[in-house]
């Protein structure tokens, strides 16, 4: 694999845990690999058992070629360690399932990348009644985090979250009234300023974390992983627009593969340069400002606590005590 070089080159062992929501396929696949290949042990929480099983054969078969061209920094153990768990992010009860699988059998956190994503979705609402890019990319996320965040603190120093988000945020609104788009009708749906607002609170959200815990070993930062060749595209190939964009993207070579685009994960994730990074919105590897609106204060905590309203079947007052410990 070209350019496995400019990776982090750091030798990790199984007792660092990484989980990685939708690690099936596109980035979430190269990264969960890559961190698997530096020797930790990863969990890619899936809603397809099917095809996270086949994710996890091809990335065996793609370690031993790594390892047959003494490829930097991959480790030399027999197989990579590589679980799949399932967690559906389109239900909340999925969700709290998840994490009372994930807390009998697990007792550290190290990484948690929340990769798994859906862009520009026509109108859907999930079984829990939001909108469906807002769940999956955002609220059910919030909820892991939150779920996840008392082992995270328990698991010793240099702890990270990291908000797989996008530069569709620079697209958002931000108006908790309208979040969840009910005023508008199928036609009316602004698939992609949905999608923006989605990554928006992503980045909103590191900021409010961050806020309660930045005295404690959990950091946590975002991300844009460039414009990348991945299925993400399944829910919008009807949208001629976006396929000329694409289109005009790759003739243009502004594109990247996944292992390009997983560059900026694996970075964030492991690479000891940021450690105690906090609020950082990488791009390329590099840190940027995420927008205006994303920064503002006030609109952060707005967004906490709507999100702390949506979640209150599954989130009790008590549940966020150890967020004001930071
Ligand atoms: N590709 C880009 O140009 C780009 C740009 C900016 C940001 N991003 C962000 O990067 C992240 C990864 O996207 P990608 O490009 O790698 O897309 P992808 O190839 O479509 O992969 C998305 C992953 O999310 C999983 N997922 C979708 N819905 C889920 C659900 N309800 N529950 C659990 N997992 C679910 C998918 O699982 P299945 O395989 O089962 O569908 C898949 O593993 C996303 O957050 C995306 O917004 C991508």
């Amino acid at each position: 694999m070209g350019g496995a070089t400019s990776l982090p080159q750091v030798s990790l062992t199984t007792d660092h845990v990484v989980l990685i929501t939708g690690g099936n396929t596109g980035i979430g696949y190269e990264t969960a690999k890559w961190i698997a290949m530096m020797g930790a042990r990863v969990i890619i929480a899936c809603r397809s058992e099917e095809r996270a099983k086949k994710a996890i054969e091809k990335m065996q078969e793609e370690f031993e070629g790594e390892k047959s061209k003494s490829t930097p920094g991959v480790c030399s153990r027999e197989t990579l360690a590589v679980e799949f768990m399932k967690l559906d992010l389109t239900s909340l009860k999925s969700v709290e399932s998840f994490v009372e699988s994930f807390k009998a059998k697990e007792s550290k956190l190290h990484i948690l990348l929340c990769n798994a994503g859906i862009a520009m979705h026509e109108q859907e609402y999930t079984e829990d009644g939001f909108e469906i890019m807002f769940q999956v990319n955002y609220l059910g996320h919030f909820l892991l985090v939150t779920k996840l965040l008392p082992i995270m603190l328990d698991s010793g120093e240099d702890c990270r979250v990291i908000l797989v988000s996008s530069g569709a945020h620079q697209a958002a609104s931000f108006d908790l009234g309208k979040a969840q788009g009910k005023h508008h009708t199928k036609e009316s749906f602004k698939r992609l300023l949905y999608y923006g607002n989605s990554k928006l609170y992503q980045i909103m959200q590191m900021y409010s974390l961050n806020r309660r815990l930045n005295t404690t070993n959990v950091t946590v930062n975002s991300l844009h992983p460039g414009i990348v060749e991945t299925e993400i595209t399944r829910s919008f190939t009807d949208l001629m627009l976006w396929k000329v964009f694409l289109g005009a993207s790759k003739l243009l070579q502004v594109t990247k593969t996944p292992f390009e685009g997983a560059k900026t994960s694996i970075n964030a994730a492991v690479n000891p340069e940021f450690k105690d990074t906090r609020d950082a919105y990488y791009m390329d590897m590099r840190v940027k400002q995420a927008n205006r609106l994303a920064r503002d204060q006030e609109k952060q905590e707005a967004l906490w606590q709507y999100s702390i309203d949506c979640l209150k079947e599954f989130l009790k007052p008590e549940d966020l005590n150890f967020l004001n410990k930071g």
